[in-house]
C-alpha cells in the first residue's frame, strides 16, 4: 500500500519525506485555505512547492463545478508538473471532466466518494484514483473500512484498473485496516503516519536496553 500524506502544509510534508515512506499528497481547498494560501498565483506556487519536494503523485482539486470549468482549471494544474493529479468531485460534470482527463492522459483523483456506486462510475469514466471518505462515513455511524473493502473487491472482480485510495483517514489503526482489506493507497494526516511507529513496549524495551548498555 502506498503511503499519501493529506496535507497542504510543507514542514508536514517534509518531515513525512524525510522518513523516507512518502509516496505522494493530497491536498484539497479546505486544507489550502488551513495554510492561508490566497489568490491564483499563490495556489499554483503552492503545488509547485509540493513537487519539488516529492517525487510523486500530488493531487489539486479543481474549484469549479461545471465541466468547461473543471477541464480549464484542471488543464491549468496539470501543466503546473507532470506529477500533478487533477482532483475531481463526485458529481455528473464531475464524471464528464474525469473521462475527458482519461481521453487525454491527464491523471485524476475522483474526490467525496461515499458509496459503491459512485465508485464504479469513477471506475467507468477512467478515473486513476478514487477517494472514498471513511473518516466521515465512520463520523456519521457507517463503517468506512468495509465500504474501501467492498471497492476493492468489486474493482477485482470487475477489472477495473482505478487505484483505491482510501481518504479521510483519522487514526494509526485506519491504516491498518485499509492496508488489510487491500487498499492501493491511503493518504493520511502526519499524526496518523508517525503513530504507526508508537509501541509502549517498544519504549520500555529500548529503556531498558539503555540502562544496561551503561554496564557494558
Ligand atoms: C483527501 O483527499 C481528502 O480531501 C481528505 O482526506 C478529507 O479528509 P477529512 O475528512 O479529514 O477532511
Amino acid at each position: 500500500m502506498k503511503f499519501f500524506i493529506d496535507t497542504a502544509n510543507l514542514a508536514q510534508i517534509q518531515e513525512a519525506h524525510d522518513l523516507g515512506i512518502l509516496d505522494g499528497v493530497t491536498t484539497n481547498p479546505s486544507l489550502m485555505a488551513k495554510e492561508g494560501i490566497k489568490g491564483q498565483d499563490a495556489i499554483m506556487k503552492h503545488y509547485k512547492d509540493i513537487c519539488a519536494i516529492v517525487d510523486g503523485p500530488v493531487s489539486a482539486e479543481v474549484i469549479a463545478t461545471d465541466f468547461k470549468g473543471m477541464v480549464a482549471e484542471g488543464e491549468k494544474l496539470a501543466a503546473l508538473h507532470d506529477n500533478i493529479v487533477v482532483k475531481i468531485p463526485m458529481i455528473k460534470e464531475g464524471i464528464k471532466a474525469i473521462k475527458y482527463f482519461s481521453d487525454n492522459e491527464i491523471q485524476t483523483n475522483c474526490t467525496l466518494v461515499f458509496s459503491a456506486g459512485q465508485a464504479i462510475m469513477a471506475a467507468k469514466a477512467g478515473a486513476t484514483m478514487v477517494s472514498p471518505f471513511i473518516g466521515r462515513i465512520d463520523d456519521a455511524t457507517w463503517d468506512g473500512v468495509a465500504l474501501i473493502k467492498q471497492i476493492v473487491d468489486l474493482y477485482n472482480t470487475q477489472g477495473y484498473m482505478t487505484e483505491v485510495l482510501a481518504a479521510s483517514i483519522r487514526t494509526p489503526l485506519h491504516i491498518v485496516q485499509c492496508a488489510e482489506v487491500g487498499a492501493d493507497i491511503c493518504t493520511c494526516p502526519l499524526s496518523s503516519i508517525v503513530g504507526l511507529l508508537n509501541h509502549p513496549l517498544t519504549d520500555i524495551g529500548l529503556a531498558k536496553f539503555l540502562e544496561d548498555a551503561k554496564s557494558l
